[in-house]
């Protein structure tokens, strides 16, 4: 039965591109389940738009001394253009800045307010006496109340996921300036949670115990359970929407009070496009609302949104919220400060054509359940073991044999075999299989069924082997090509959600994309015949194609560069040390030395037992750099060499000297060198 459903995705905040962790956790599961909705004949609306308002993004325009409006246009329109690219099939992607949306969340707010929804209180919240200026949310850090993170921000802990007031930060200090605030007096609105929690409790702990995923669940719990308090949704800064009541200048909308009003807005914008009734798509009691978010918005998605829509009145609320854990990259947390990422338009750009393949990789890797890894040999693995040697394999037999048995022209069947019977039976079978997955938000376990799929047809062909019966039966032949044209087309449907470039592809090879050929997902279990005998299908076209490793270590020697720059940048200068006198220097017999043998100290990952030629004598020098170089690298290498340090006994071996060394900009030893194979062993350096 077709129902009404708006899906959002989690608007992202424009200070940056889009990343894989992004698109594993919101946009590609959210994605499949859109088009999936549409493929089974339901009215959709896909939601969603850049989040404009915010402290990352004042943040980001100082930084880059330009203003916030500068940062969300460039980062507005690179994240609308990449997510077209990728095939995310949003019905709208708008924007916070737009004037519908402000003015939809100056109504919101006035609405609330003249209910009197809000609690109106004065009273003190940080403040930096340096920067002039109230510090919340971003601008200020300091350790988290709840599990102790020493970088949690005034709004929320980044490492336990908690929500909480600036005021309730330990030992705060100012993001901008790093002074410890002072408290100034201010006057806020606030969203008194404590007010919904019976609801909240109701319909959330006793509402959606089973059909709400468990991290969800256990964490909206433990909020629920910890108590709730009201929490500001007003700021005293400049960049947002100003807050529209009287005696608030200076003031703005907390952004997490405006931004998921900009799924309404967007909703709003997208209706009036093409002509449709907003308020169905958020007022109707059976229209169904997802929220697809990643785990750190869990609390606003599940609590304080809720609490808006329900004080409000007129809303629906949400069904489900399926957010996902995180994705981290090469063993790695993403980082976009850190420049740890895989991020989109450069993927778009270094992978023409391939958007499937990343939408395959995440959804194989999907951090559904728990927090999960992306890894470039993954990545080419799935590529080329499953999508070029299972699904293009299969297709590009089916099409090739097609044209070459029978000019494309899909031949009529002859009697069909007991696996012929069987093998169609269970291509039946993969609508619900894959239906099931999907409606249970398990995009992983729904992607490995349409694969299953592709396996099907791959053994079945396998099996068969008409490329040798045709040589003895001809009639045979015409059964088992019309049986494997039956799956390709099933496959062409049900790949529709998860690799949609794909199966346009193969929409197009097998000429059913278009009247009087196309298929629902139901057909596929209802109709006995998919492809019928005599359509003409196309010419074949490689689908994937293999992905060599050169490719990969491109992109493994791009993050070693990334991580390179980072340690660089994060490396700490030591600070001097106490001065010396011109005579304790000159106790310093420091001479030109060469190394005769080295050899690794065993036992002693860091140590070299060296012989060096000191022009004095040749003597043993325990040298604490066989972990930068090897022995070969050393042997014959002119080094310069404290000669009068007293012996010292390291592991049974007496050492008779220092070689000096220091440290490069990688922090790599390397040595103080003399420079200068000519020059004398002994050379005293003063
Ligand atoms: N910009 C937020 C983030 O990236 C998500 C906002 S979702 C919305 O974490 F509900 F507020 F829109
Ligand atoms: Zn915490």
């Amino acid at each position: 039965m077709s129902k009404r459903y708006t899906i959002t995705a989690a608007l992202p905040y424009t200070n940056g591109p889009i990343h894989i962790g992004h698109l594993a956790g919101v946009y590609v599961p959210a994605d499949i389940y859109s088009r999936y909705l549409r493929l089974t004949g339901n009215d959709v609306a896909f939601i969603c738009g850049s989040d404009e308002h915010g402290v990352p993004i004042t943040i980001k325009a100082k930084n880059e001394g330009v203003s916030p409006q500068d940062v969300v246009d460039k980062y507005h329109a690179i994240i609308k253009k990449s997510f077209e690219e990728f095939g995310i099939s949003f019905d709208n992607y708008s924007r916070t800045s737009a004037k519908i949306h402000h003015e939809t969340a100056s109504e919101f707010f006035k609405e609330l307010y003249d209910k009197g929804e809000f609690i109106e209180e004065t009273n003190e919240q940080l403040y930096d006496e340096k920067a002039n200026q109230f510090l919340a949310d971003r601008f200020v850090i300091g350790t988290c109340p709840k599990c102790g993170n020493e970088e949690s921000y005034g709004d929320q802990c980044e490492k336990c996921g908690t929500s909480h007031n600036a005021t309730d930060l330990i030992n705060p200090k100012s993001a901008i300036t790093g002074n410890a605030p002072t408290l100034k007096q201010t006057k806020h609105w606030f969203l008194p949670l404590d007010k919904h929690e019976a609801f909240l409790r109701e319909w959330i702990l006793d509402g959606h115990k089973s059909d709400w995923k468990p991290n969800v669940y256990g964490q909206v719990k433990s909020w629920i359970d910890d108590g709730l308090r009201p929490r500001a949704v007003t700021r005293d800064l400049d960049w947002g929407i100003p807050v529209p009541v009287e005696g608030a200048e200076g003031k703005v909308l907390y952004v997490w009070f405006d931004a998921p009003i900009g799924y309404i807005s967007s909703t709003k914008e997208w209706a009036k496009q093409v002509g449709k009734d907003w308020e169905l798509y958020w007022k109707d009691k059976d229209t169904k609302l997802i929220h697809f978010i990643g785990k750190d918005n869990i609390v606003f998605h599940c609590i304080i949104f809720p609490a808006m829509l329900k004080a409000e009145g007129s809303y629906i609320l949400p069904e489900n919220v399926p957010a996902n854990e995180f994705l981290n990259l090469e063993g790695n947390k993403l980082s976009t400060s850190k420049n740890w990422a895989v991020w989109l338009p450069d993927y778009l750009i270094e992978f023409p054509n391939q958007q499937d393949v990343l939408r395959y990789a995440l959804t194989a890797n999907a951090p559904e359940a728990k927090d999960n890894d992306f890894t470039w040999k993954d990545f080419q693995a799935r590529n080329n073991n499953e999508l070029v040697a299972i699904f293009g394999n299969f297709i590009n037999r089916v099409v090739v044999l097609t044209n070459k048995y029978y000019q494309g022209i899909v031949p009529a069947p002859n009697a069909f075999s007991k696996i012929d019977l069987e093998t169609l039976d269970e291509v039946k079978a993969f609508p619900n299989i894959i239906s099931g997955s999907i409606e249970r938000y398990r995009f992983r376990e729904a992607q490995m069924e349409l694969m299953n799929l592709a396996r099907l047809g791959n053994k079945y062909l396998a099996d068969e082997e008409p490329w040798k019966v045709i040589k003895v039966d001809e009639a045979r032949v015409q059964t088992i090509m019309y049986v494997a044209l039956q799956i390709a087309s099933a496959l062409a449907t049900l790949s529709e959600p998860f690799l949609p470039f794909t199966s346009s592809k193969l929409r197009n090879m097998l000429n059913i994309s278009f009247e009087p050929i196309k298929m629902s997902w139901s057909d596929i279990t209802s109709k006995n015949i998919l492809i019928p005998a005599g359509h003409q299908i196309g010419e074949a076209e490689l689908l994937f194609s293999k992905i060599e490793d050169d490719t990969i270590q491109k992109q493994l020697d791009k993050l070693i560069a990334s991580k390179k720059a980072n340690e660089a940048a994060s490396k700490i200068v030591e600070p001097q040390k106490d001065t010396i006198t011109f005579d304790d220097f000159t106790k310093l017999d420091i001479r030109v030395g060469t190394i005769l043998e080295a050899e690794k100290m065993p036992k002693a990952k860091k140590l070299f037992v060296l012989k060096v030629d000191t022009g004095i004598d040749v003597r043993t020098i325990v040298s604490g750099i066989a972990e930068s170089f090897t022995p070969e690298e050393v042997i014959g290498k002119k080094v310069t060499v404290l000669v009068n340090l007293a012996p010292r006994e390291l592991r049974g071996v007496e050492s008779q000297g220092m070689i000096l060394m220091t440290e490069n900009q990688e922090g790599k030893l390397v040595f103080v060198n003399p420079d200068d194979s000519n020059t004398t062993n002994g050379l005293q350096i003063s």
